[in-house]
């Protein structure tokens, strides 16, 4: 492909960074059905679409329960809290992720404690996780960041040696294979987002947590609903966190989809990594062996990224940076001390890191062209 087009319209065209319309455009008939299902049936909240949707979904992750919540955070919030994080309990987690992750720890009065990401998979170094340890830690958080899954194998032997549960954070990763198994199956819970913009994502916010373990499950249906084990008998203070009806009706239709999109991600992925690769400054994605990657974002990194996103600006190619703050500097984590330099893997992921346009509905010329504007940028 040579660094300059020919002037046809599609050097012109716009390459957002999503399309939720192009998708709609594939599926909105679908919807409507589905929609219109649930104003007929006038149940809007813990209904059979929901209950159906945690069923479909548990055995989509390759485990026995699901509990549909209102959101990726309050799925973690949920299921740290289930899983015993209380005020004054430390949990471990990467530093370079959604602030969501952090926060989740946050809103129980727990501490979060950093440990670095391997700079190759922006995700959670487990020998970092040995040096950031201490009596009081109380769970880890392994995030499968941008749909590829975390070394599974290493997190769950040290989570093990110390007793440890393991909350996956499996907001960007839903369909991801770690050796053959789901991400969601291999921690004690996994949390997932349905943020609209996620590889399966609902027309509002949405979550769900799976799990194996029947207790887990019954204690996560207990704190989304103000803590009621009866009707109208509270044990404990729980929140009002529940997936509604209509977005539980979307969801089921679009998870009929989600396999396919899937592997269209992963075509799209092998096409820019094929056109990039000759690319002299630009590191694309890696894939250790026995994984299998969603491509919720493809995420490519460069020295000049700013210049490099502000160049693709201009040519009218949508990109993102997630994320230009690691947490341990963000200001919402000030009183943790923490100082440049203290995870100097995640810093410079987040200098260097950009996602580039990546949807289902990607067209063979967008990404072409795409590839031969960082081409031209490169020199
Ligand atoms: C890694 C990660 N964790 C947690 C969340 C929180 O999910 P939600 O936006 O559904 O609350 C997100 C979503 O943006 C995420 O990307």
């Amino acid at each position: 492909m040579s660094a300059r087009l020919p002037p046809t319209a599609t050097a012109f065209e716009t390459v957002p960074q999503v399309d939720l319309a192009a998708q709609y455009a594939s599926i909105g008939a679908e919807i409507r059905e589905a929609v219109e299902r649930v104003m007929a049936s006038q149940q809007f909240v813990l209904g059979r679409e929901g209950a159906a949707l945690e069923e479909e979904i548990a055995r989509f992750c390759g485990v026995a329960h699901g509990v549909g919540v209102a959101s990726g955070t309050d799925a973690l919030i949920l299921a740290l809290r289930a899983c015993g994080v209380k005020a004054g309990d430390e949990v471990l987690l990467p530093p370079f992720t959604f602030v969501a992750t952090g926060s989740a720890v946050s809103a129980l009065g727990a501490k979060p404690v950093f440990a670095d990401i391997r700079p190759d998979t922006y995700n959670l170094d487990p020998a970092e996780c040995a040096r950031r340890v201490t009596p009081r830690t109380r769970a880890i958080i392994a995030v499968h960041l941008y749909g590829l899954p975390a070394n599974m194998d290493a997190i769950l032997a040290f989570a093990k040696d110390r007793r440890l549960p393991v909350v996956e954070d499996n907001a960007q990763a839903i369909g991801a294979r770690y050796k053959g198994r789901p991400t969601g199956s291999m921690g004690d819970v996994a949390c997932i987002s349905f943020y609209p913009t996620k590889n399966l994502g609902a027309y509002g916010d949405a979550g769900m947590v799976v799990c194996n373990s029947p207790e887990l499950a019954e204690r996560l249906r207990t704190l989304r609903n103000h803590g009621q084990t009866a009707k109208y008998l509270s044990n404990e203070p729980g929140w009002n966190s529940r997936l509604d009806e209509i977005q539980a009706a979307i969801l089921r239709v679009k998870l009929r989809h989600l396999s396919a999109w899937q592997r269209s991600r992963q075509s799209h992925a092998a096409e820019y990594t094929r056109l990039l690769n000759p690319c002299p400054g630009v590191m694309t994605p890696h894939t250790p062996e026995g994984l299998e990657h969603v491509f919720h974002q493809y995420t490519i990194r460069v020295e000049k990224r700013d210049a490099l996103q502000a160049f693709l600006a201009g040519r009218k190619v949508g990109c993102a940076v997630y994320y230009p703050h690691p947490l341990h500097l963000q200001p919402i984590y000030a009183s943790l001390g923490h100082k440049t330099g203290d995870f100097p893997h995640a810093e410079r992921a987040a200098q260097e890191v950009l996602s580039l346009p990546m949807y289902p509905e990607l067209r063979q010329e967008q990404i072409a062209r795409v590839a031969d504007c960082l081409q031209e940028f490169m020199g």
